[in-house]
């Protein structure tokens, strides 16, 4: 008789926070399953990548509100449950996603459901993709994807001419963003700020393309009045975005409609913890945003020169002396300068290590053998769970 037994999935990896979430059965020695989805088939070694059966009406619910044709950033698209069956419905997407082993079932279920001309896997940091992706996209060879219509037998017989090809020209612009990392996924938004900065021509008014939707999710409390928990979740994305996003902006408030915000009650995870998913149209004051930095600058003033007749006010508002700019070669204080590209460049790649670096130190999922071991250790020491608790967890 095979020993079966109910496999607990966990949400956040809080291992004093334990929720099950279903009661999927699979075999204990056996890992390996074929998952379906809107139509489309996944297969995947359970341990090793996310998958929860209970986000399918959320993933159709999404997808839903994409069009033929329109193009998606999937920027945590786990083994493809937004980005495959997107696939199937013409839509173009890019889709992303750090686990390795995530990235190859996605590569697969490209494959098995044959998805290949529309879906791209990338296997990237996600703060990092959202910068580089915007901007590759913009460069890359046009696609243009003509799908044939099959011909009912008869006609052929009559020899009717065959009906024109469906055409879809890939867009070199997102219409949307997906992020689904709930735990985190907010602190990613500070990626946007400035991602097509100098491009605004490429937007309406100028064109008739708008911004992208953004489609965050996030877990919040489970508040009496669920308003409290939208205006939390408001207020943490206003801090990563730079700009100020309030309840009111939700489509039919009183608010900035241009936001296009929606916060959408995905399901309740635990009783103090709901997961939901914010949609808002990127604001132009954020895409466009030029980057400016304070970045202290060492300065200091020829002594013999005090009294020259130029001065330059530093953000501190103090006035020094000197010739010009180019002749200040020493002073202390804060200046605010315009950052050219190649500084921008060095400063994000920069911040991204540090966060990247950040993320892997606390969940060392996917870094190096030393920081694997440890958590292995670590959740070795829990002898109540289980190798694919372990996993899921790790
Ligand atoms: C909650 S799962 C969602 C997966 C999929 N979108 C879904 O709906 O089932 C979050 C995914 O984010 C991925 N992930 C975690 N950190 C990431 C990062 N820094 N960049 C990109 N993906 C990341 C994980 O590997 C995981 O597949």
């Amino acid at each position: 008789m095979s020993l079966w037994r109910m496999v607990l999935l966990e949400l956040d990896g809080m291992i004093s926070n334990w929720t099950m979430i279903t009661g999927l059965m699979v075999r204990d020695e056996d890992m390996n399953v074929i998952q379906h989805e809107q139509d489309c088939e996944f297969r995947f070694d359970y341990s090793r990548v996310y998958w929860n059966s209970r986000l399918e009406t959320e993933h159709r619910r999404l997808v839903n509100k994409f069009r033929p044709g329109e193009m998606v950033c999937d920027v945590m698209a786990g083994v493809g449950p937004f980005a495959v069956p997107a696939g199937k419905k013409k839509i173009f997407v890019w889709a992303n996603d750090l686990n390795p082993h995530g990235y190859e079932v996605m590569q697969d279920a490209i494959r098995r459901n044959k998805v290949n001309k529309f879906v791209t896997p990338f296997n990237k940091d996600g703060r990092a993709f959202i910068r580089w992706s915007a901007n590759e996209l913009l460069q890359t060879e046009p696609v243009t994807v003509a799908i044939q219509k099959k011909q009912r037998r008869s006609a052929q017989k009559e020899e009717t001419p065959a009906p024109p090809a469906e055409v879809y020209k890939r867009p070199t612009l997102f219409g949307h963003y997906v992020m689904n990392l709930p735990a985190n996924a907010i602190e990613f938004l500070d990626a946007f700020p400035g991602v097509y900065a100098g491009k605004e021509s490429l937007f309406a008014p100028h064109t008739s393309t708008p911004l992208p939707m953004v489609h965050v999710y996030c877990f919040s409390g489970h508040s009496e009045d669920e308003v409290d928990d939208h205006k939390d979740i408001c207020q943490r994305i206003s801090e990563r975005i730079g700009y100020t996003i309030t309840p009111e902006d939700r489509v039919g408030g009183s608010g900035n409609v241009e936001l296009e915000l929606a916060i959408h009650n995905v399901r309740l995870v635990s009783p103090n913890k709901q997961m939901f998913c914010a949609s808002f149209r990127l604001p132009k004051e954020v895409a466009f945003r030029q980057a400016r930095i304070r970045i202290p600058i060492p300065c200091r003033f020829p002594k013999q020169d005090l009294s020259s007749t130029k001065c330059w006010r530093t953000s501190a508002g103090v006035e020094r002396n000197t010739r010009s700019r180019s002749e200040c070669w020493m002073s202390t204080g804060v200046i605010t300068i315009p950052m050219n590209a190649i500084m921008l460049t060095c400063f994000l790649q920069l911040r991204n290590l540090t966060k990247t670096l950040d993320y892997l130190e606390v969940f060392a999922r996917f870094k190096d053998e030393e920081n694997i071991k440890a958590v292995e250790r670590l959740l070795n020491s829990h002898t109540e769970l289980e190798m694919f608790e372990r996993s899921q967890l790790g």
